[in-house]
Protein backbone atom coordinates (compact mmCIF):
# COMPACT_ATOMS: atom_id res chain seq x y z
CA UNK A 1 0.00 0.00 0.00
CA UNK A 2 2.83 2.37 0.72
CA UNK A 3 4.72 1.06 -1.96
CA UNK A 4 2.05 1.71 -4.63
CA UNK A 5 1.39 4.81 -2.50
CA UNK A 6 5.13 6.10 -3.51
CA UNK A 7 4.76 4.90 -6.98
CA UNK A 8 2.12 7.41 -7.26
CA UNK A 9 3.54 10.26 -5.56
CA UNK A 10 6.68 9.72 -7.91
CA UNK A 11 4.67 9.52 -11.12
CA UNK A 12 2.89 12.91 -10.18
CA UNK A 13 5.40 14.68 -9.37
CA UNK A 14 7.63 13.78 -12.88
CA UNK A 15 4.42 14.46 -14.42
CA UNK A 16 4.53 17.89 -12.92
CA UNK A 17 8.19 18.57 -13.52
CA UNK A 18 7.74 17.37 -16.98
CA UNK A 19 4.52 19.98 -17.41
CA UNK A 20 6.40 22.44 -15.76
CA UNK A 21 9.28 22.29 -18.22
CA UNK A 22 7.11 22.43 -21.41
CA UNK A 23 5.49 25.51 -19.95
CA UNK A 24 8.42 26.70 -19.14
CA UNK A 25 9.60 26.21 -22.47
CA UNK A 26 6.04 27.74 -24.41
CA UNK A 27 6.71 30.74 -22.27
CA UNK A 28 9.82 31.08 -23.61
CA UNK A 29 9.07 31.31 -26.97
CA UNK A 30 6.55 33.72 -26.48
CA UNK A 31 8.26 35.58 -25.00
CA UNK A 32 11.62 35.95 -26.52
CA UNK A 33 10.65 35.31 -30.14
CA UNK A 34 8.93 37.49 -32.75
CA UNK A 35 7.04 36.18 -35.91
CA UNK A 36 7.23 39.62 -38.14
CA UNK A 37 4.04 40.24 -40.21
CA UNK A 38 5.25 39.28 -44.08
CA UNK A 39 5.55 35.42 -43.06
CA UNK A 40 2.66 33.83 -43.35
CA UNK A 41 1.11 31.13 -40.83
CA UNK A 42 3.19 33.39 -38.04
CA UNK A 43 1.28 30.28 -35.39
CA UNK A 44 2.66 27.82 -37.67
CA UNK A 45 6.13 29.02 -37.35
CA UNK A 46 5.77 29.16 -33.36
CA UNK A 47 4.41 26.13 -33.10
CA UNK A 48 7.35 24.75 -35.14
CA UNK A 49 9.84 26.66 -32.82
CA UNK A 50 8.27 25.33 -29.70
CA UNK A 51 8.72 21.74 -31.10
CA UNK A 52 11.89 22.93 -32.16
CA UNK A 53 13.14 24.66 -28.89
CA UNK A 54 11.53 21.76 -26.80
CA UNK A 55 13.75 19.66 -28.50
CA UNK A 56 16.90 21.37 -27.95
CA UNK A 57 15.94 21.41 -24.12
CA UNK A 58 14.95 18.01 -23.45
CA UNK A 59 18.26 16.81 -25.18
CA UNK A 60 20.07 19.35 -22.98
CA UNK A 61 18.43 18.08 -20.12
CA UNK A 62 19.18 14.01 -21.69
CA UNK A 63 22.46 15.02 -21.45
CA UNK A 64 22.55 16.41 -18.05
CA UNK A 65 21.27 13.16 -16.59
CA UNK A 66 23.78 11.42 -18.96
CA UNK A 67 21.38 9.44 -20.27
CA UNK A 68 21.90 10.68 -24.21
CA UNK A 69 23.63 13.47 -25.75
CA UNK A 70 21.94 16.64 -26.89
CA UNK A 71 22.80 16.36 -31.01
CA UNK A 72 22.15 12.12 -30.83
CA UNK A 73 18.34 13.14 -29.24
CA UNK A 74 17.64 15.81 -31.81
CA UNK A 75 18.67 13.20 -34.69
CA UNK A 76 16.77 10.38 -33.40
CA UNK A 77 13.27 13.04 -32.50
CA UNK A 78 14.34 14.52 -36.58
CA UNK A 79 15.00 11.19 -38.38
CA UNK A 80 11.75 9.30 -37.01
CA UNK A 81 9.42 12.39 -38.21
CA UNK A 82 11.45 12.05 -41.62
CA UNK A 83 9.10 11.13 -44.68
CA UNK A 84 11.33 9.11 -47.33
CA UNK A 85 9.48 9.96 -50.53
CA UNK A 86 11.41 8.65 -53.45
CA UNK A 87 10.28 10.98 -56.06
CA UNK A 88 10.98 8.79 -59.15
CA UNK A 89 14.55 8.37 -58.57
CA UNK A 90 16.31 5.45 -57.62
CA UNK A 91 18.56 5.84 -54.05
CA UNK A 92 22.11 3.59 -53.55
CA UNK A 93 23.17 4.08 -50.33
CA UNK A 94 27.05 4.11 -50.46
CA UNK A 95 30.39 4.86 -48.29
CA UNK A 96 33.42 7.48 -49.73
CA UNK A 97 35.80 6.16 -46.75
CA UNK A 98 34.09 6.76 -43.46
CA UNK A 99 31.53 8.97 -44.84
CA UNK A 100 28.27 8.13 -45.58
CA UNK A 101 26.64 9.29 -49.11
CA UNK A 102 23.45 8.68 -51.18
CA UNK A 103 23.21 8.39 -54.63
CA UNK A 104 19.62 10.00 -56.89
CA UNK A 105 19.08 8.49 -60.05
CA UNK A 106 16.39 9.25 -62.06
CA UNK A 107 14.43 6.53 -63.53
CA UNK A 108 13.79 7.68 -66.77
CA UNK A 109 17.15 6.60 -69.30
CA UNK A 110 19.20 9.05 -71.18
CA UNK A 111 21.18 8.68 -73.94
CA UNK A 112 23.74 11.08 -72.65
CA UNK A 113 25.61 11.72 -68.78
CA UNK A 114 23.55 13.50 -67.06
CA UNK A 115 24.44 16.61 -64.77
CA UNK A 116 25.89 15.62 -61.59
CA UNK A 117 24.31 17.73 -57.91
CA UNK A 118 26.80 17.73 -54.71
CA UNK A 119 24.43 18.28 -51.92
CA UNK A 120 25.37 18.89 -48.78
CA UNK A 121 22.48 19.14 -46.15
CA UNK A 122 22.58 21.73 -43.11
CA UNK A 123 21.71 21.70 -39.71
CA UNK A 124 24.69 22.87 -37.79
CA UNK A 125 26.32 19.22 -37.40
CA UNK A 126 23.72 19.10 -34.43
CA UNK A 127 20.56 18.75 -36.55
CA UNK A 128 20.27 17.04 -40.08
CA UNK A 129 20.65 14.16 -41.51
CA UNK A 130 20.00 12.36 -45.29
CA UNK A 131 17.27 10.56 -44.05
CA UNK A 132 16.31 14.76 -42.87
CA UNK A 133 16.84 15.63 -46.14
CA UNK A 134 15.82 12.52 -48.41
CA UNK A 135 12.99 13.62 -50.07
CA UNK A 136 14.50 17.40 -50.91
CA UNK A 137 17.01 15.32 -52.58
CA UNK A 138 15.25 13.09 -54.73
CA UNK A 139 12.71 16.11 -55.72
CA UNK A 140 15.77 18.46 -56.73
CA UNK A 141 17.17 15.30 -58.70
CA UNK A 142 14.00 14.37 -60.30
CA UNK A 143 12.76 17.84 -60.92
CA UNK A 144 16.65 18.75 -62.59
CA UNK A 145 16.65 15.31 -63.99
CA UNK A 146 20.67 15.10 -62.48
CA UNK A 147 22.38 12.96 -60.47
CA UNK A 148 22.33 14.01 -56.99
CA UNK A 149 24.79 12.78 -54.41
CA UNK A 150 24.26 13.87 -50.95
CA UNK A 151 26.62 13.74 -48.16
CA UNK A 152 26.15 12.60 -44.53
CA UNK A 153 29.39 14.18 -43.30
CA UNK A 154 30.20 12.67 -39.43
CA UNK A 155 28.54 15.29 -36.71
CA UNK A 156 28.04 15.89 -33.13
CA UNK A 157 27.51 14.42 -30.45
CA UNK A 158 31.16 11.97 -32.15
CA UNK A 159 32.85 14.68 -34.46
CA UNK A 160 33.07 18.25 -34.25
CA UNK A 161 35.02 21.23 -36.87
CA UNK A 162 35.91 19.77 -38.94
CA UNK A 163 35.04 16.80 -39.33
CA UNK A 164 31.79 18.33 -41.09
CA UNK A 165 33.12 20.41 -43.65
CA UNK A 166 36.52 18.12 -44.37
CA UNK A 167 34.24 15.45 -45.18
CA UNK A 168 32.20 16.70 -48.28
CA UNK A 169 35.25 17.83 -49.09
CA UNK A 170 36.88 14.54 -49.35
CA UNK A 171 33.17 13.14 -50.89
CA UNK A 172 33.68 15.61 -53.42
CA UNK A 173 37.36 14.87 -53.96
CA UNK A 174 36.39 11.57 -54.58
CA UNK A 175 32.99 11.83 -56.84
CA UNK A 176 34.44 14.07 -58.89
CA UNK A 177 37.83 11.35 -59.69
CA UNK A 178 35.11 9.35 -61.42
CA UNK A 179 31.78 11.05 -61.65
CA UNK A 180 31.29 8.85 -65.04
CA UNK A 181 30.52 5.88 -63.18
CA UNK A 182 27.45 7.84 -61.45
CA UNK A 183 26.40 8.76 -65.16
CA UNK A 184 27.70 12.23 -64.66
CA UNK A 185 28.83 14.46 -67.11
CA UNK A 186 32.65 15.86 -65.82
CA UNK A 187 31.69 19.28 -67.22
CA UNK A 188 28.63 19.83 -65.70
CA UNK A 189 28.71 19.61 -61.63
CA UNK A 190 27.05 21.70 -59.47
CA UNK A 191 27.65 22.15 -55.81
CA UNK A 192 25.02 23.07 -53.74
CA UNK A 193 24.29 23.46 -49.79
CA UNK A 194 22.12 24.90 -47.37
CA UNK A 195 23.53 26.67 -43.95
CA UNK A 196 26.04 24.82 -43.15
CA UNK A 197 26.12 22.69 -45.50
CA UNK A 198 26.44 25.89 -47.67
CA UNK A 199 29.06 26.98 -45.97
CA UNK A 200 31.03 23.64 -47.00
CA UNK A 201 29.56 23.90 -50.78
CA UNK A 202 31.41 27.52 -50.62
CA UNK A 203 34.61 25.92 -48.82
CA UNK A 204 34.61 22.74 -51.49
CA UNK A 205 34.41 25.01 -54.12
CA UNK A 206 37.61 27.30 -53.08
CA UNK A 207 39.45 23.88 -51.68
CA UNK A 208 39.08 22.49 -55.64
CA UNK A 209 39.85 25.47 -57.64
CA UNK A 210 43.14 24.83 -60.36
CA UNK A 211 43.19 20.69 -59.29
CA UNK A 212 44.59 19.57 -62.10
CA UNK A 213 43.13 16.06 -61.20
CA UNK A 214 39.53 16.58 -61.33
CA UNK A 215 37.49 18.28 -63.26
CA UNK A 216 36.28 22.15 -62.52
CA UNK A 217 32.95 22.84 -60.38
CA UNK A 218 31.08 24.38 -62.87
CA UNK A 219 28.41 26.45 -60.72
CA UNK A 220 27.53 27.09 -56.73
CA UNK A 221 24.86 27.12 -54.97
CA UNK A 222 24.62 28.68 -51.74
CA UNK A 223 21.44 28.63 -49.44
CA UNK A 224 21.61 30.69 -46.53
CA UNK A 225 24.76 29.65 -46.09
CA UNK A 226 27.32 30.63 -42.56
CA UNK A 227 30.31 32.33 -44.37
CA UNK A 228 32.16 34.35 -42.08
CA UNK A 229 31.86 34.60 -38.04
CA UNK A 230 33.95 38.00 -37.37
CA UNK A 231 31.48 40.32 -38.22
CA UNK A 232 28.50 38.97 -35.79
CA UNK A 233 26.88 42.54 -35.60
CA UNK A 234 25.41 42.57 -39.03
CA UNK A 235 22.55 44.52 -39.91
CA UNK A 236 20.74 41.04 -40.37
CA UNK A 237 22.15 39.63 -36.84
CA UNK A 238 20.24 42.43 -35.10
CA UNK A 239 17.38 42.79 -36.88
CA UNK A 240 16.38 38.90 -36.39
CA UNK A 241 18.13 38.02 -33.40
CA UNK A 242 14.87 36.63 -32.02
CA UNK A 243 13.37 35.32 -35.34
CA UNK A 244 13.14 31.24 -35.28
CA UNK A 245 14.32 28.97 -36.40
CA UNK A 246 17.38 30.28 -36.48
CA UNK A 247 17.49 32.42 -33.37
CA UNK A 248 20.98 34.19 -32.07
CA UNK A 249 20.50 31.93 -29.09
CA UNK A 250 20.27 28.57 -31.03
CA UNK A 251 23.04 30.10 -33.00
CA UNK A 252 25.27 30.00 -30.04
CA UNK A 253 23.89 27.07 -28.71
CA UNK A 254 24.75 24.85 -32.35
CA UNK A 255 28.05 26.89 -33.47
CA UNK A 256 29.86 26.60 -29.49
CA UNK A 257 29.13 22.86 -30.03
CA UNK A 258 30.40 22.14 -33.75
CA UNK A 259 33.38 24.26 -32.51
CA UNK A 260 34.22 23.15 -29.67
CA UNK A 261 33.92 26.79 -28.06
CA UNK A 262 33.26 27.55 -24.31
CA UNK A 263 30.00 29.34 -24.38
CA UNK A 264 31.83 31.37 -21.60
CA UNK A 265 33.55 33.30 -24.63
CA UNK A 266 30.12 34.32 -26.37
CA UNK A 267 30.38 38.11 -24.83
CA UNK A 268 33.81 38.25 -26.79
CA UNK A 269 32.58 36.65 -29.72
CA UNK A 270 29.35 39.15 -30.36
CA UNK A 271 31.61 42.49 -29.28
CA UNK A 272 34.99 41.07 -31.91
CA UNK A 273 37.33 41.15 -28.67
CA UNK A 274 38.47 37.59 -30.01
CA UNK A 275 39.82 38.92 -33.52
CA UNK A 276 43.74 41.00 -33.32
CA UNK A 277 43.49 44.40 -34.33
CA UNK A 278 45.34 43.45 -37.59
CA UNK A 279 42.85 40.90 -38.48
CA UNK A 280 39.80 43.40 -38.40
CA UNK A 281 42.35 46.08 -40.46
CA UNK A 282 42.53 43.12 -42.77
CA UNK A 283 39.07 41.95 -43.33
CA UNK A 284 37.10 45.40 -42.84
CA UNK A 285 36.82 46.60 -46.02
CA UNK A 286 34.71 43.30 -46.24
CA UNK A 287 32.81 42.88 -43.62
CA UNK A 288 31.77 46.54 -42.87
CA UNK A 289 27.70 46.87 -43.06
CA UNK A 290 28.34 49.31 -45.69
CA UNK A 291 28.71 46.96 -48.30
CA UNK A 292 24.79 45.92 -47.67
CA UNK A 293 22.70 47.81 -49.55
CA UNK A 294 20.67 50.36 -48.01
CA UNK A 295 17.76 48.83 -47.65
CA UNK A 296 18.53 46.25 -45.56
CA UNK A 297 20.10 48.65 -43.11
CA UNK A 298 17.04 50.67 -42.33
CA UNK A 299 16.74 51.34 -38.44
CA UNK A 300 20.07 50.20 -38.30
CA UNK A 301 22.34 51.32 -35.70
CA UNK A 302 26.01 50.77 -36.24
CA UNK A 303 27.74 49.18 -32.80
CA UNK A 304 31.15 50.14 -31.83
CA UNK A 305 33.11 47.25 -33.16
CA UNK A 306 35.48 45.82 -32.09
CA UNK A 307 35.71 45.97 -28.18
CA UNK A 308 39.74 45.75 -27.21
CA UNK A 309 41.65 42.70 -27.90
CA UNK A 310 41.17 39.62 -25.73
CA UNK A 311 44.08 37.53 -26.75
CA UNK A 312 42.86 34.64 -24.52
CA UNK A 313 39.27 34.62 -26.67
CA UNK A 314 41.25 34.56 -29.77
CA UNK A 315 43.52 31.79 -28.82
CA UNK A 316 40.40 29.81 -27.81
CA UNK A 317 38.29 30.57 -31.05
CA UNK A 318 40.93 31.14 -33.64
CA UNK A 319 39.25 28.33 -35.83
CA UNK A 320 36.50 30.38 -36.68
CA UNK A 321 38.50 33.37 -38.77
CA UNK A 322 39.84 30.70 -41.04
CA UNK A 323 38.27 30.76 -44.52
CA UNK A 324 37.87 26.79 -43.69
CA UNK A 325 35.11 28.05 -41.28
CA UNK A 326 34.56 31.59 -42.66
CA UNK A 327 35.08 31.57 -46.69
CA UNK A 328 33.91 34.60 -47.11
CA UNK A 329 37.77 36.12 -45.98
CA UNK A 330 39.77 34.10 -48.91
CA UNK A 331 41.83 36.14 -50.98
CA UNK A 332 41.06 38.35 -53.98
CA UNK A 333 42.83 35.82 -56.36
CA UNK A 334 40.80 32.96 -55.04
CA UNK A 335 37.11 34.78 -55.21
CA UNK A 336 38.03 35.33 -58.90
CA UNK A 337 38.42 32.52 -60.08
CA UNK A 338 34.95 31.06 -58.52
CA UNK A 339 32.48 29.84 -61.25
CA UNK A 340 29.05 31.25 -61.36
CA UNK A 341 27.04 31.16 -58.62
CA UNK A 342 23.36 31.41 -57.03
CA UNK A 343 23.24 32.55 -53.98
CA UNK A 344 19.56 32.76 -51.81
CA UNK A 345 19.23 34.46 -48.59
CA UNK A 346 16.16 34.86 -46.57
CA UNK A 347 15.04 37.65 -45.37
CA UNK A 348 14.50 37.03 -42.01
CA UNK A 349 17.45 35.35 -41.38
CA UNK A 350 20.42 36.47 -38.81
CA UNK A 351 23.06 35.08 -41.50
CA UNK A 352 21.28 37.08 -44.35
CA UNK A 353 23.85 39.58 -44.31
CA UNK A 354 26.78 36.66 -45.27
CA UNK A 355 25.26 36.45 -48.50
CA UNK A 356 24.71 40.03 -49.41
CA UNK A 357 28.90 40.47 -48.63
CA UNK A 358 29.41 37.60 -50.81
CA UNK A 359 27.39 38.18 -53.64
CA UNK A 360 29.38 41.58 -53.29
CA UNK A 361 33.03 39.68 -52.92
CA UNK A 362 32.04 37.71 -56.49
CA UNK A 363 30.56 40.89 -58.06
CA UNK A 364 33.73 42.95 -57.58
CA UNK A 365 36.21 40.11 -58.71
CA UNK A 366 34.01 40.01 -61.90
CA UNK A 367 31.84 36.23 -60.74
CA UNK A 368 28.71 36.15 -62.39
CA UNK A 369 26.26 35.76 -59.57
CA UNK A 370 22.55 35.47 -59.53
CA UNK A 371 21.34 36.38 -56.13
CA UNK A 372 17.60 35.88 -55.21
CA UNK A 373 16.19 37.06 -51.22
CA UNK A 374 13.21 35.71 -50.72
CA UNK A 375 11.65 38.30 -48.67
CA UNK A 376 9.36 36.31 -46.67
CA UNK A 377 11.89 33.61 -45.82
CA UNK A 378 13.62 32.34 -42.42
CA UNK A 379 16.39 30.13 -41.78
CA UNK A 380 15.65 26.51 -42.17
CA UNK A 381 12.21 26.29 -44.26
CA UNK A 382 13.97 24.37 -47.11
CA UNK A 383 13.43 21.12 -45.70
CA UNK A 384 10.08 21.88 -44.74
CA UNK A 385 8.66 21.90 -48.59
CA UNK A 386 6.37 18.65 -48.39
CA UNK A 387 5.92 18.76 -45.31
CA UNK A 388 1.83 18.54 -44.71
CA UNK A 389 1.80 20.34 -41.44
CA UNK A 390 4.28 23.44 -41.51
CA UNK A 391 4.71 24.10 -44.95
CA UNK A 392 5.13 27.44 -46.06
CA UNK A 393 5.61 29.57 -49.09
CA UNK A 394 9.03 30.24 -48.75
CA UNK A 395 10.31 26.91 -49.35
CA UNK A 396 8.76 26.32 -52.68
CA UNK A 397 10.17 29.95 -53.65
CA UNK A 398 13.42 29.03 -52.43
CA UNK A 399 13.06 25.61 -54.35
CA UNK A 400 11.99 26.90 -57.57
CA UNK A 401 14.89 29.28 -57.68
CA UNK A 402 17.31 26.29 -57.31
CA UNK A 403 15.77 24.26 -59.40
CA UNK A 404 15.46 27.15 -62.67
CA UNK A 405 19.04 27.75 -62.16
CA UNK A 406 20.69 24.48 -61.76
CA UNK A 407 18.52 23.70 -65.10
CA UNK A 408 19.99 26.76 -67.03
CA UNK A 409 23.92 24.74 -66.18
C1 LIG B 1 40.43 13.86 -45.99
O1 LIG B 1 41.38 13.34 -46.86
C2 LIG B 1 42.72 13.66 -46.48
C3 LIG B 1 43.65 13.19 -47.61
O2 LIG B 1 43.30 11.91 -48.04
C4 LIG B 1 43.03 13.00 -45.13
O3 LIG B 1 44.35 13.32 -44.73
C5 LIG B 1 42.04 13.53 -44.11
O4 LIG B 1 42.23 12.86 -42.88
C6 LIG B 1 40.61 13.32 -44.58
N1 LIG B 1 39.74 14.03 -43.66
C7 LIG B 1 38.82 13.43 -42.95
C8 LIG B 1 38.02 14.29 -42.05
O5 LIG B 1 38.61 12.23 -43.02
Amino acid sequence: MVFLFSIGLFLTVMCLVVLGINAWVLIDTLLSTEVPPSIPHPMKLRILYYIFHLMVTWGTIFEKLRICSMPRFFQTIQDAMATKRNHNVAVTDLRFGEVPVRLFQPKATSSSPRRGILFYHGGGAVAGSLDYFHSLCSFLAQETDSVLLAVGYRKLPGYCHPFAIQDCVNASIHFLKSPKAYGVDPSRVVVCGESLGGTAAAVVTQTLLGRPDLPPIRAQVLIYPILQAINLQLPSHLQNQNIPLLTTCIMFTFMFRYLAIDSSWKDAILTGANVPPDTWMKYRKWLDSDNIPQRFRDKFQQPKLPAPFNKAAYLETKHMQDPGFSPLLADNEVIAQLPEALLVSMHWDILRDDTLLYKKRLEDQGVPVTWYNVEDGFHGCIALFDNKTFSFPCSWSLINAIVSFTKGI
